[in-house]
């Protein structure tokens, strides 16, 4: 496709995408210069998810991330995003209460932060009920399946899910009733290729899969991790495509050494005069000497 690189992504277009066999390209960010780089590395979907917490905030899970500052740091993806199809993650709590809280919650992406759809973890019966107030709304929504980060304190750890029969027919029953429910797609977190498929070639919208094998119609991975950015352990399914944190630190550490000693600033990167107003400053010195421009001082303060 000749203009494919220029078009804004649409709902119809990622599912024609699915239709085809083309792959989904998602990755989240967090601020203006990430996310105008992952527009223009031809994401096809942007997620400010509440990853934010733990990747940007240095919060220890998900749980503590507020609407003020998924809005705020959603707002400065959207002034990066010129292509791609921005998604928000609805923070904890911030669609538990009712579906009037929740539609007032996920407005607020759409009207003021640029977002163009929402997504939600979870499939619970309470959880449709607020889904489909969603869609209703106008406020597209992207679901988000298998394991659940906000659930972290239920199950006591990031694991693997589905890979008991139990729970892999659980999973697949939720796939199927959030699109039922109306999701235009659905996120697939850590759970075996095998499942990943499964729910692919069961559901008509696009997955997208973390952690969730090579069959979904898309992947998404946490910048921080695909960069090198992630201090400590990494899942099993993150690729680090970069190892952004040494060069980082590289450059911060010959900074720190050129300061201290006087290699930096140099002349070239230094702002100078032109030889008469050197003059002109040197008489000035000799009219004000340091004496009296103390005394200016004073008086003036
Ligand atoms: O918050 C997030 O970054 C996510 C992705 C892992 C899908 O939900």
């Amino acid at each position: 496709m000749a203009n494919e690189k220029f078009t804004s992504l649409t709902i119809p277009l990622l599912k024609a995408k699915k239709a085809s066999g083309e792959k989904i390209v998602a990755v989240t960010a967090y601020d203006f210069p990430t996310a105008r780089l992952a527009d223009e590395a031809g994401m096809d979907i942007i997620l400010v998810g509440d990853s934010l917490g733990m990747v940007v905030l240095g919060y220890e899970n998900t749980l503590p991330v507020t609407m003020e500052e998924m809005v705020h740091h959603t707002r400065a993806v959207s002034r990066g995003v010129k292509r791609a199809f921005l998604v928000a993650d609805m923070p904890y709590f911030s669609f538990h209460l009712s579906p009037d809280e929740t539609i007032k919650n996920a407005a607020r992406f759409i009207k003021e932060a640029g977002a163009k759809a929402v997504k939600i973890e979870g499939a619970s019966p309470r959880r449709l009920e607020v889904i489909e107030a969603l869609i209703e709304a106008e406020i597209p929504v992207m679901g988000h399946i298998g394991l659940t980060p906000q659930s972290i304190y239920r199950f006591g750890q990031y694991r693997l899910r589905g890979s008991d029969w139990e729970e892999a027919k659980r999973i697949i029953k939720e796939a199927r009733e959030l699109e039922k429910r109306g999701c235009f797609s659905l996120v697939i977190e850590c759970v075996p290729e095998e499942l990943g498929k499964i729910i692919t070639e069961e559901v008509s919208i696009p997955t997208i899969g973390i952690g969730a094998g090579r069959f979904c119609d898309g992947q998404i991975l946490v910048f921080h991790d695909l960069v090198g950015l992630t201090d400590g352990h990494l899942p099993k399914f993150v690729r680090k495509y970069a190892d952004l944190a040494s060069l980082i630190k590289e450059a911060l550490m010959k900074y720190a050494r050129e300061v201290i000693e006087g290699i930096y600033p140099d002349l070239e990167h230094t702002y100078h005069l032109k030889p008469d107003q050197i003059k002109f400053l040197s008489r000035l010195k000799t009219k004000f000497p340091r004496s009296s421009q103390k005394k200016i001082r004073k008086r003036s303060s």
